[in-house]
């Protein structure tokens, strides 16, 4: 797999991270972490900002993000244009929002999942294509122009 992938947590998911971090370095994959780097308190907005940025500005093709939840740092990666952010916690879930939605990035719960089916759904996510069908083109095409109708 020739992908860049960004990641970052805030504290609630830094030991899941680390755990995700070590099966890149198995895989070979090529990864960046955008912290946090320590276990202190920290704001996931800041995070799932400088990961959403770092696809947004074409330097990963792939992010993920990871808080207690998976939802805070989700919703703020969503709210960088042109970020497609999909909330896991299933396998269904991260191959269809590859096909369907063209996601460029995926969060998790650091503390709501184990690193076992964390691991499983990261490996699908990163490893199915878009569709490429029309109505699903069609469908993405809808959700940027949502993003122009509110960023005037
Ligand atoms: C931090 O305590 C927690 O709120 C955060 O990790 C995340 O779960 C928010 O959605």
């Amino acid at each position: 797999m020739n992908m860049k992938i960004a990641i970052g947590s805030d504290h609630g998911g830094f030991e899941l991270k680390k755990e995700i971090i070590e099966y890149f370095k198995e895989k070979g994959y090529q990864y960046k972490d955008y912290g946090t780097y320590t276990t202190a308190s920290v704001d996931y907005p800041d995070i799932g900002l400088a990961v959403a940025e770092a696809v947004k500005n074409k330097e990963a093709d792939r992010g993920i993000v990871i808080c207690g939840t998976g939802i805070g740092i989700g919703i703020s990666a969503n709210k960088v244009p042109g970020i497609r952010c999909a909330m896991l916690s299933d396998i269904y879930s991260a191959q269809m929002t590859r096909e369907h939605n063209d996601a460029n990035m995926m969060a998790l719960g650091g503390r709501t999942m184990g690193a076992g089916l964390a691991i499983m759904i990261v490996d699908k996510f990163l490893n199915t294509d878009f569709s490429y069908e029309q109505r699903h083109q069609r469908r993405i095409d809808k959700i940027t122009e949502i993003e122009k109708k509110y960023n005037k």
